[in-house]
């Protein structure tokens, strides 16, 4: 079998075989394909598309280029939740304790941040001691004894996704239905737990910008799971604004605490008690949405969700004075108050623009591993649809150095866009699949 043949196969629009995508895996990730071939066959991919058969190879090909993470140690029904990338989005903080809280065993290998999306891992690291690494019995010993762990993913774990992904984010390939499918999918795949719930966002923020790219992607994300005899649900739920008011490593840390004591920022809470109501749903606690929010709220009031991230922290070698006191979390030297020079509705605050400036202040990665700012960051004091006055708070911009904050001040006036009221009014949820 020759690379050659299968680029020039894919190029001319025809449906590759499960040997030859196998091929392609297999000697990618072993170094004997070069990058040039396999950005090629990348972009044949991406203008020709793939089918579903394809795309579940290729998923399978991409697990078994590493390790699985066998979970049957732990008892229970095992629920993971992915969500596909947006700003603000510190959502596995609170809702991994929430759910935990009500008996479910939440295991979750996450990321790091890259690009104007953030990653779990930078946030948690802002509570000083929290250790992200956790060997396999570390893992099934925490999710036994308090319900939950959040870990980095081990380097053996899909290598074919590292190796293709960064490939991909180079050479203008990553927003292909099939390609995001079968790397997410792959992902979540490789460890084993029994139900998985996908947030698809969509918007400005997001790699979908359309609802209607996002309904095919969440519906093929679906089959893969459910090929794989997983319980699937994807929702698709609006980035097209940041998620909550905080958008930096630290302060989102801050808004998730906030929020697992019941005085979050409405749209973030009201995703939590979504997402926790069906991860409830799959994992057999409850037998319907209503039933699930009640849960939910239960714990939050009942102050049960805020002690189970305490004892994650502390389970996870971290201070939990950090987080009984989050003054004592990482600050910036400099709060800049921006404030509206004109008045009216907030029409819309582009994520995605909002990402960037997280970049500029240090508080995102434009490159892997590059260092964090882990206290920077910016606290809106506004959502999209919210009336202001000329002189009112904007936001917060949270910052070490005085010359990153202007700048980061100077384009975020005009990301946050005032005028006219807007004709609809936002929805978070746009369905599910
Ligand atoms: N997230 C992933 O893990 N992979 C993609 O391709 C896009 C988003």
């Amino acid at each position: 079998m020759r690379m050659y043949d299968i680029i020039k196969k894919k190029r001319d629009g025809e449906e590759l075989s499960t040997e030859e995508i196998n091929f392609f895996i297999e000697n990618y990730v072993r170094d004997i394909i070069p990058d040039y071939q396999a950005s090629a066959l990348l972009m044949a991919i991406y203008l020709k598309k793939m089918n579903e058969r394809e795309t579940l190879d290729l998923t399978k090909a991409i697990i078994n280029s590493g390790e699985t993470v066998d979970l049957s140690d732990i008892k229970g029904i095992k629920v993971d939740k992915h969500s596909t990338g947006g700003v603000g989005d510190k959502t596995t903080l609170a809702l991994g304790p929430m759910v935990a809280a009500c008996g479910v065993p939440f295991v979750k290998m996450s990321g790091r941040g890259l690009g104007h999306t953030g990653g779990t891992l930078d946030k948690l690291e802002s509570i000083k001691g929290f250790r992200v690494e956790l060997t396999r019995d570390e893992l099934i010993d925490n999710a036994n004894k308090i319900n939950i762990a959040i870990c980095s993913q081990s380097s053996n774990i899909t290598p074919g996704d590292k190796k293709l992904y960064g490939l991909r984010d180079v050479t203008a390939t990553v927003d292909d239905i099939s390609l995001i499918a079968s790397s997410v999918m792959s992902k979540k795949l490789a460890i084993k737990s029994d139900a998985i719930l996908l947030d698809v966002k969509i918007g400005k923020g997001a790699f979908m910008h359309d609802l209607k790219d996002g309904i095919e992607l969440a519906k093929e994300m679906v089959k893969i799971g459910t090929g794989y005899g997983r319980k699937t649900i994807a929702v698709l739920t609006n980035m097209d604004e940041p998620l909550g008011y905080g958008v930096g490593n630290a302060l989102e840390v801050k808004e998730a605490i906030e929020t697992l004591k019941g005085r979050g920022p409405r749209d973030f809470t009201e995703l939590c008690l979504i997402l926790g109501s069906k991860l409830l749903i799959l994992s057999q606690k409850v037998k319907n949405e209503d039933e699930g929010r009640t849960r939910i709220k239960e714990v939050i009031n009942n102050g049960k969700a805020y002690e189970k991230f305490l004892e994650l922290v502390k389970c996870q070698g971290g201070d939990v004075n950090f987080v009984e006191n989050t003054d004592l979390l990482p600050k910036s030297t400099y709060i800049f108050e921006l404030k509206s020079n004109k008045e009216g509705h907030v029409r819309s605050i582009n994520a995605e623009e909002v990402g960037k400036c997280d970049i500029i202040l240090g508080a995102g990665r434009q490159v892997k591993n590059s260092p964090l700012d882990l206290s920077a960051g910016i606290v809106f004091s506004v959502k999209v649809d919210d009336f202001v006055k000329r002189g009112d708070t904007l936001c917060y911009i949270h910052s070490n150095s005085i010359e990153k904050e202007n700048e980061v001040a100077e384009k975020l006036i005009k990301i946050i866009e005032i005028g006219e009221k807007n004709p609809v009014e936002k929805k978070l949820l746009y369905g599910e699949v």
